[in-house]
């Protein structure tokens, strides 16, 4: 794809916008952060309550926000400008594009340096230090990365460094290539691992954690308005919505390509990703007497096992672990593409020194990121009890997201004309009647109960009928001083 600022790029094909899409989409948040928030969250109850949060929420909001990027043929801020000139709405509706940028900013502080924690296990794994190692040898062993500040500079630095080359030379054909071998190849070696994982003889337990529903663990534990809500914020993560990512992608997507049909392509390849990731990870867990709980390093401390357990063993964990940083990589470089097409399409800025601008400054945001680990751990680095690599994560996933994909389908469905976006989604009348109701009401009643209910720290009779009563005026409000387009 070409510099926006001469002309706007399109992708070349359908099957290349669909390939980067989902390079945005598959990343660390479905191989290191779904396993290790639904381990956190107790397995399979956790799961379900992820899978309707993509179903209900992720895949209309994702149609919503590809289509709004199409529509408005500019990056995400003037997108959304314009289409709420087009729609006789405020201009402040571009707040949308503003809050993706900022949330995708902040995102790409903490997600560079995880990034780097897969950078380092690379050679780690590809020297054989893992070979027939213990639970507790590759539990030591990142604790002494952590400990490092020196590495976890190093590694952040690199995959910055790499991400901005990327991004300063256009989102070009070289990714749209490297998605198309990089998948299949992750896909692979999740295969692979998945053997590994059912010869370890806890195959089932791992599966049962994973897919059997537990509601009285998760409402015993009185942490279930706050296990939905990082499902919730997790189903934007994950699907790269809210960010802009994907509205930025779906402005340079042709016209005649099927919005819908892309999106659960999309929505179905990254789940599936997930899911693998969390079958082979937890039967590791219980073979090895590790914790499903071990939060942020739980891949870290499994997956190393496995390849130190298999022939050849070092070998495809080097190549894993290089699978994984591709697909952090095709992640990172949509996180920073919409700031940056913004700053190039409206600023003298050049492509290159807008990169070099965002990369150094979400370089020294990241530094904080990565002394929470080790100089910054103590109290007195924290805020809200929270060192800054929880905070940026809870700020972002738990808050701006789940606000930015309401304030998206509220937009697309309360304030574009019903002709426009039916033309975009090109659906038939009943299917688009299904998912403009399904986002008009169920897509937003879930995102507002979520919200209200962890403002009010917990599930509860009242917290339902607050949040209904919330949206019955809500609904009210709207059809009383917005009108409806045709
Ligand atoms: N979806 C990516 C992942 O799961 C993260 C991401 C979020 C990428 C937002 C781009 C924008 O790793």
């Amino acid at each position: 794809m070409s510099d926006g600022q001469v002309k706007r790029g399109q992708w070349s094909s359908r099957l290349l916008f669909i390939l980067a899409a989902t390079g945005s989409a598959v990343g660390l948040g479905n191989i290191w952060k779904f396993p290790y928030i639904a381990g956190e969250n107790g397995g399979g109850a956790f799961v379900l309550i992820y899978l309707i949060c993509i179903c209900l929420v992720g895949i209309p909001v994702m149609m919503a926000e590809i289509m709004l990027g199409r529509r408005g043929q500019k990056n995400p801020i003037e997108s959304m400008k314009a289409l709420a000139l087009e729609s006789n709405r405020s201009s402040a509706w571009q707040f949308i594009g503003w809050l993706g940028v900022a949330a995708g900013f902040i995102v790409l502080c903490f997600y560079s340096v995880v990034a780097g924690w897969a950078l380092a296990y690379v050679p780690r794994v590809a020297s054989g230090m893992f070979e027939g190692a213990t639970g507790e040898f590759a539990r030591e062993s990142l604790s002494a990365l952590w400990a490092s500040s020196e590495s976890l500079l190093a590694w952040h630095t690199i995959f910055m460094v790499m991400t901005c080359v990327v991004v300063a030379r256009g989102v070009n054909a070289g990714l749209e290539k490297a998605v198309q071998i990089l998948m299949p190849g992750l896909f692979t070696l999740m295969l692979i691992l998945l053997g590994y994982s059912y010869s370890t003889g806890y195959f089932s337990a791992g599966i049962d954690f994973l897919f059997k529903p537990n509601f009285e663990a998760l409402f015993n534990g009185g942490h279930f308005g706050e296990a939905v809500l990082t499902a919730l914020g997790h189903a934007f993560f994950t699907l790269s919505l809210s960010m802009g990512s994907m509205m930025v992608y779906g402005s340079y997507l042709p016209k005649d390509v099927s919005i819908t049909k892309a999106t659960f392509v999309i929505a179905g390849v990254d789940t599936l990703i997930a899911l693998m990731a969390g079958m082979v990870i937890f039967p590791i867990v219980f073979a090895n007497g590790l914790s499903p709980e071990a939060g942020p390093g739980l891949l870290f401390k499994t997956i190393p096992l496995a390849f130190g357990h298999m022939n050849y063993g070092s070998f495809f964990g080097f190549l894993f672990f290089v699978l994984v940083v591709f697909a952090a990589w095709s992640s990172s470089i949509s996180m920073i593409e919409p700031v940056v097409s913004w700053l190039t399409e409206n600023t003298k800025l050049t492509r290159v020194y807008a990169t070099t601008m965002i990369g150094v400054i979400v370089w020294i945001l990241g530094l904080a990121c990565l002394l929470s680990f080790n100089l910054w751990s103590g109290e007195e680095y924290q805020f809200f009890g929270k060192t800054f690599f929880d905070l940026a994560d809870y700020v972002t996933s738990k808050i701006m997201l789940p606000l930015g994909g309401l304030l998206i389908a509220y937009f697309a469905v309360w304030s574009m004309s019903k002709s426009a976006i039916r033309s975009e989604l090109g659906l038939s009348q009943g299917a688009f009647e299904f998912w403009r109701v399904v986002t008009k009401y169920i897509t937003i009643y879930l995102v507002v109960l979520v919200f209200v209910n962890s403002l009010c720290g917990g599930m509860s009779f009242n917290v339902w009928m607050i949040s209904s009563a919330l949206i019955v005026a809500g609904l009210l409000l709207t059809r009383a001083f917005y009108p409806r387009r045709a």
